[in-house]
């Protein structure tokens, strides 16, 4: 399996630094220091759906095929507009592919998740090319009287065309539970059950969550390493989910990477939760970096506790 398209979109609010403190009790000299964030993208005017058509859109004009050479269509968000139908089915109706479509979440590493359930249904023939896109909106979760949360997200669609070659790809997934992360839903009471009217804003126990990070990532991107036969002095990217700066910093330096090799954009996108890598790719893929036969690793983590990371031959 090989991407053959990128595409994104970014809602047009942008969050300064500056503008948050006026919200929550904090400094652009905190979150830049302890995140790497600067600003940020938000909803305001658009909706998401309309953000993840625009970025599908470009997946499929980038990737030189037509809406009817898709043949299944895939969407990760953790949080939708809808509950029903998905997103993938409304991407579906608009784009004119008339093909299967489902909505996964695995938070914040939904993108590797994705990519590795793509790679199964092609190796089973039942998909030639498929559109994957992450869409997210973490400013509707997140409460924005927490300074401890609502700093670090953004909203942001990334969405990439894959398709069937002889091009080796590798994926490894895991999942171990965690209370360190997590948003509860808002469901109604019914006649038989009442409903936990618990907060349902996103918790999260910052520093459990940098630590188990840090230490899944190393681990994941090793065993793709060794499984996969395949050295770092190899690899022309790493593209991380853009969490924190420093949890970046501290792999990379773990894994003996050179920066230039790391890219990174969170400062101008903060967490974009699954969306961040293919935004990043798509990034590269605009600014010409990507090159055929680059190989790329990938590495990603997030509630549940999920992580995972994979290498693909762009
Ligand atoms: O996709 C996965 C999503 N989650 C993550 O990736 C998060 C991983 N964790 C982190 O990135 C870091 O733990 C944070 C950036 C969230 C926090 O950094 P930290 O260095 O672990 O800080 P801390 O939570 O230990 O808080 C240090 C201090 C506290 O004050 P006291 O108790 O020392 O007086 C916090 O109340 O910083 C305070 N604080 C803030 N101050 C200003 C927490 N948030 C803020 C804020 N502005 N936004």
């Amino acid at each position: 399996m090989k991407i053959i398209g990128t595409g994104s979109a970014l809602p047009k609010k942008v969050l300064t630094n500056d503008m948050l403190s006026g919200i929550v009790e904090t400094s652009d000299e905190w979150i830049r220091t302890r995140t790497g964030i600067r600003e940020r993208r938000v909803l305001s005017d658009e909706t998401l759906t309309d953000l993840a058509l625009e970025a599908a859109r470009k997946s499929v004009e980038s990737a030189g095929v037509n809406a009817s050479d898709i043949d299944y269509i895939m969407c990760h968000n953790v949080c939708n507009d809808a509950m029903t139908p998905s997103l993938a089915a409304m991407i579906n109706k608009e784009l004119g592919a008339n093909c299967p479509t489902v909505d996964l979440n695995a938070a914040c590493t939904g993108f590797i998740y994705a990519l590795d359930m793509a790679d199964s249904l092609m190796k089973t023939g039942k998909a030639r090319n498929i559109l994957i896109v992450c869409a997210e909106q973490p400013s509707h979760f997140v409460d924005w009287t927490q300074r401890e949360t609502c700093v670090l997200f953004g909203d942001a669609v990334g969405a990439v065309v894959v398709t069937q070659s002889d091009d080796d790809c590798f994926f490894k997934m895991s999942t171990q539970y965690t209370d360190a992360l997590y948003c509860s839903d808002a469901w109604h009471d019914t006649p038989f059950q009442k409903c936990k009217k618990e907060n349902n804003f996103l918790y999260m126990r910052g520093r459990d969550v940098f630590r188990m990070a840090v230490t899944n990532c190393c681990k994941d991107i090793k065993y793709v390493f060794e499984k996969s036969g395949i050295s770092s002095s190899e690899v022309s990217y790493f593209l991380l989910h853009q969490a924190n700066l420093r949890i970046l910093e501290a792999v990379r330096h773990e894994m003996n990477v050179a920066e230039d090799k790391f890219p990174m954009n969170l400062d101008k996108y903060g967490n974009t939760s699954s969306a961040s890598i293919p935004l990043l790719m798509d990034e590269l893929n605009k600014a010409g970096k990507l090159h055929r036969g680059d190989l790329l690793v990938l590495s990603a983590f997030g509630a549940g506790f999920t992580s995972g990371a994979g290498v693909i031959k762009w």
